[in-house]
C-alpha cells in the first residue's frame, strides 16, 4: 500500500481541525513546505453572548460547517480530493463533541476515498506551529499558551519533544477570559484586554501578585482570585451576583477597565518572562525560543518575550496570528512530518488517543 502511494505521490496533506470553536481545513504541500489554503470558520459570534464556549452548541456548529470548509479549502488550493495523499485530523485535547465531528468526518473521508489517516495531538500542533513559516533550529523551547493550556516544551526534533513546564490550574488564556468576564467584557477576553491595556500604555497600576515560582510551572488561578478581590475592594465587583458594578459605584473610575487590563497583561508578561529566562538558563543547548497558541497573538507579550531572548542572545519566533489560534495548517504541518516518517493511524483512531 505504502509503495503504491509513494509511486503516485502528490505530496499533499488535507488537515482538519475541529477541537473547540473553530472549524478549519488546510491543504499543505509537503515538498514545497507551503500552505496552499487554510480556511477557518470561527464560532466566536455564536458563543460571545454566553461569555464562553458552550460545548453542545460548538459541536453542532462544527457539524454544519465541516463540509463547506473542507470544500472551500480544496477549492482555494486548486486541488481535488483525488490529489490528496493523506488526511491529518486533530485529536485530543479539546471538547469531545467538537473533536468527534472532525475525527469521524476525517475517517469517513479517508475510508471512502482510500486515503491514509493521521491523528495529530492538538498541543503538538500548537507547539510546532511556529515552524510553519520559519525553519527553527533544534533544540528549541516553545511556550504554548491558549484558552485551555499553558505549557513549555523542549523541542528536540520533529515529533520529539517533552513538556518541561505546565500550568497547575488555569491556562493563561483562561485567566484573560475569566477576568474579562468579571469586567463585563465580551468573550474571548484576550484581544480586548490587549486593546484596553494599549490605551493606558501598558502601565502596571495595581501590581497584582506574580505568585510563587514553581520552577518552570505556572499557576493562574490565584491571579484570577487576586484580581477579583481587588475589584471588590474598589467597589467594582459584586461577588454574590458575580457582576461588574464598576460603572455604577460611587467611586466610579472611567479608566478602571483599562487599568485592570493593563496591570493584568503586565503581570502575565512578567510571569512568562521569568519562566522563559529560567528555561534558557536551564537548557543552555537551546538554539531558539518560540511562542504559540491563541495568547501568542498578543503583541505586547511577544515583544516582552522577544526582548528577553535578545538579552539572552537566543532567536525568538512566533507565528502569524492566523496560525496562533486554532487552525488546520498546524495540523497539516504535523501531519506532513508524520507522513514523511511513515507514522499513520488505523481507522481505530480515537479522539482521546
Ligand atoms: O489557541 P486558541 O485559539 O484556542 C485554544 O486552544 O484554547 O486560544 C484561545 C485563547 C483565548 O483564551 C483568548 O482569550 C486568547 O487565546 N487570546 C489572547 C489574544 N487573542 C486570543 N490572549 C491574549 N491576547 C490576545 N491578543
Ligand atoms: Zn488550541
Amino acid at each position: 500500500m505504502i509503495s503504491k502511494m509513494q509511486k503516485n505521490l502528490n505530496n499533499l496533506i488535507l488537515g482538519i481541525e475541529t477541537s473547540c470553536d473553530e472549524t478549519s481545513a488546510c491543504v499543505y504541500d509537503i515538498e514545497n513546505k507551503e500552505v496552499l489554503s487554510n480556511v477557518t470558520f470561527s464560532q466566536i459570534d455564536i458563543h460571545k453572548h454566553f461569555g464562553g464556549v458552550i460545548p453542545e452548541i460548538a459541536s453542532r456548529a462544527q457539524l454544519e460547517k465541516i463540509t463547506p470548509i473542507i470544500s472551500e479549502a480544496l477549492e482555494k488550493a486548486g486541488k481535488n480530493l483525488n490529489q490528496i495523499d493523506a488526511i491529518a485530523v486533530a485529536k485530543n485535547p479539546g471538547l469531545a463533541g467538537s473533536l468527534l465531528v472532525g475525527v469521524c468526518f476525517a475517517k469517513s473521508l479517508a475510508y471512502g476515498a482510500n486515503k491514509k489517516i493521521i491523528g495529530v495531538n492538538h498541543l503538538e500542533a500548537h507547539a510546532f506551529s511556529p515552524m510553519i513559516e520559519n525553519d527553527i533550529p533544534f533544540p528549541h523551547i516553545c511556550l504554548t499558551a491558549s484558552g485551555g493550556h499553558t505549557n513549555i516544551y523542549l523541542i528536540k526534533d520533529f515529533g520529539d519533544y517533552e513538556i518541561i513546564g505546565q500550568t497547575m490550574d488555569d491556562a493563561a488564556g483562561e485567566a484573560f477570559d475569566k477576568i474579562a468576564k468579571m469586567l463585563d467584557l465580551e468573550y474571548p477576553g484576550g484581544p480586548l484586554i490587549e486593546k484596553l491595556a494599549s490605551e493606558v500604555n501598558f502601565e502596571d497600576f495595581y501590581k497584582y501578585p506574580r505568585g510563587k515560582i514553581h520552577d518552570l510551572d505556572f499557576s493562574f488561578s490565584g491571579l484570577k482570585t487576586a484580581v477579583m478581590y481587588d475589584l471588590v475592594a474598589r467597589n467594582a465587583y459584586d461577588m454574590q451576583n458575580k457582576k461588574f458594578i464598576g460603572t455604577t459605584s460611587s467611586s466610579f473610575d472611567p479608566d478602571l477597565k483599562k487599568k485592570v487590563s493593563s496591570s493584568l497583561l503586565v503581570c502575565i508578561a512578567d510571569i512568562f518572562k521569568q519562566r522563559i529566562k529560567l528555561a534558557i538558563e536551564r537548557y543552555p543547548e537551546i538554539k531558539a525560543v518560540s511562542m504559540a497558541g491563541g495568547v501568542a497573538c498578543n503583541k505586547y507579550l511577544r515583544n516582552q518575550i522577544s526582548d528577553i531572548c535578545t538579552k539572552k542572545k537566543v532567536e525568538f519566533f512566533a507565528p502569524s496570528a492566523k496560525y496562533c489560534t486554532d487552525n488546520a495548517a498546524m495540523i497539516a504541518f504535523v501531519g506532513a512530518y508524520k507522513f514523511k516518517q511513515n507514522k499513520f493511524d488505523t481507522f481505530e483512531l480515537d479522539i482521546f488517543e
